[in-house]
C-alpha cells in the first residue's frame, strides 16, 4: 500500500524571469525535453506507486496547470492551499487525507522540482526505503554527499556503520556559511535530499509529538477529509496554521531518523548557478539551452532564451543572460541571489 505525496507549492523566485509566479520552477521544462520537473517527478515515482495512489498539494492557483500537465491525476488527488504556509503543513493535509482512505500506508514525500539523472539507481533506493519503513517506525530521509559548502540545504550528521543505510545522530537545517563550511569538511554529514519515507502511523505520532501546533488545526477537521466538506475546511483553516517546513518543524526535532546514502545524480534546481553547474558547457564554459547563441571572447555564462532567438554575445563573462515572457534578465552569475531582491523592488507581480 504505497502513498506518494508530491510537494509542488513553491514559488521559485531565484529562477526569475524563468520562473513565474503563474508558473513557477516545477511547472517548467528546462531542457526542452517536452517535460517539465512536475511531470518527470510523476513519471518517476509512477513506476512504484499507482497513479491513484499520488497526491500532488500545490496552492490553489496552480490546480489548471497541475491538472492539464498530469492528464493520469484526478481532481480530487490535488489537495489545494489557500496560503503559503511551508511544506510541514502540505505534509500534515496530505497525511490527513490518506488516514481517511486507508489505515496502513507507507509514504513517500517527493519534492517537485529536483532533477535525478540516474533513474534505476533513484527507483533501487526508493524501493530500499519502501521495504525499510514498512519493518520500523522511524522516519527515513535520503542523503546526497555534499561536493561543496551549499548553504541552503539541511545538513545530515550520520552515525557509524558499515552499510549506507544509517542512524541520524544531528540534522541541521540550512547553516550559516562557516558552519556549512565545517559539516562539509568532517566528512560525517550528508545533505538532505528532501525525499522523505515513513509508514503512516509513524508520520501521524510525530506531527502529534513534535508539532502539535500544526497537528492540531488538521486533526480538527477529521470527519472532513475525504469529503464533500474537506476544501471548506481547509480554506477556513489555512490561514492561522503556522508557517513552517517539515525541516525545522519534524526533522530537527525527531529522535528516530534514519538516513539512506543515495547516489542517483540528484540536483536541486534551485537557483541559475545550480542549472549552469549541471548542464553541458562548451570549450569556453558557456551554457547556452533551448536558444541558438554565437559566443565570441566570452566564457562562464548562461543564455536561457526563447528557442526563436538567435544571440550574438561577445566579451561576457560569467553572466546569466535569461529572457522569458517579455522579461529579460542579465545579472552576474555570482550576485544571483539578488535576484529575489530585484523582483522586490520592481513592485510588481513577478
Ligand atoms: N504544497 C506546497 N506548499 N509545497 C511547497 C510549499 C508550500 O507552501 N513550499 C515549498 N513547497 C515545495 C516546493 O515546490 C519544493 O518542491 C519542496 O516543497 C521543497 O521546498 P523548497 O522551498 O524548495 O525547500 P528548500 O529547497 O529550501 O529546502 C528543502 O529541500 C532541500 C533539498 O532540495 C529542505 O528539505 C532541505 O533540508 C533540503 O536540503
Ligand atoms: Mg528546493
Amino acid at each position: 500500500n504505497n502513498y506518494c505525496i508530491i510537494m509542488a507549492g513553491g514559488v521559485g523566485s531565484r529562477f526569475w524571469p524563468f520562473s513565474r509566479n503563474n508558473r513557477p520552477k516545477q511547472f517548467l521544462d528546462f531542457f526542452g525535453t517536452g517535460r517539465s520537473l512536475l511531470q518527470l517527478t510523476f513519471d518517476r515515482i509512477n513506476h512504484l506507486v499507482p497513479a491513484e495512489n499520488i497526491i500532488i498539494v500545490s496552492n490553489i492557483i496552480y490546480k489548471d496547470l497541475i491538472l492539464e500537465q498530469l492528464p493520469k491525476i484526478k481532481a480530487d488527488q490535488v489537495l489545494l492551499e489557500p496560503n503559503r504556509r511551508n511544506t510541514a503543513p502540505c505534509i500534515a493535509y496530505a497525511i490527513n487525507r490518506i488516514k481517511a482512505m486507508t489505515d496502513k500506508a507507507n509514504i513517500i514525500v517527493a519534492p517537485s522540482d529536483h532533477l535525478i539523472l540516474k533513474e534505476t539507481d533513484f527507483l533501487d533506493t526508493i524501493k530500499t526505503g519502501l521495504d525499510f519503513v514498512d519493518k520500523n517506525d522511524c522516519i527515513l530521509t535520503l542523503g546526497i554527499k555534499p561536493s561543496r559548502p551549499e548553504t541552503g540545504y539541511g545538513y545530515i550528521q550520520i552515525s557509524e556503520g558499515e552499510t549506507n543505510l544509517r542512524k541520524v545522530k544531528t540534522f541541521t537545517e540550512k547553516p550559516n556559511a562557516e558552519l556549512a563550511q565545517v559539516f562539509y569538511e568532517t566528512g560525517e554529514f550528508f545533505w538532505n535530499s528532501g525525499i522523505f519515507l515513513w509508514n503512516l502511523q509513524t508520520i501521524v505520532k510525530a506531527f502529534d509529538e513534535l508539532l502539535p501546533e500544526v497537528a492540531n488545526k488538521f486533526n480538527a477537521g477529521e470527519k472532513f477529509y475525504n469529503t464533500a466538506n474537506e476544501q471548506a475546511f481547509i480554506d477556513e483553516m489555512y490561514a492561522s496554521c503556522p508557517n513552517i517546513s517539515i525541516d525545522y518543524g519534524i526533522m530537527e526535532k525527531a529522535k528516530d531518523v534514519h538516513v539512506l546514502c543515495s547516489d542517483f545524480g540528484w540536483t536541486d534546481l534551485g537557483t541559475w548557478g545550480s542549472l549552469y553547474e549541471m548542464s553541458p558547457k562548451d570549450e569556453n564554459e558557456n551554457v547556452a539551452l533551448k536558444c541558438k547563441t554565437a559566443f565570441y571572447e566570452s566564457e562562464g555564462n548562461i543564455v536561457v532564451l526563447p528557442p526563436e532567438k538567435l544571440a550574438v554575445i561577445q566579451d561576457l563573462k560569467g553572466y546569466i543572460v535569461a529572457e522569458s515572457d517579455n522579461v529579460l534578465l542579465i545579472c552576474k552569475l555570482e550576485e544571483e541571489q539578488r535576484i529575489r531582491q530585484f523582483v522586490n523592488d520592481m513592485n510588481v507581480t513577478f
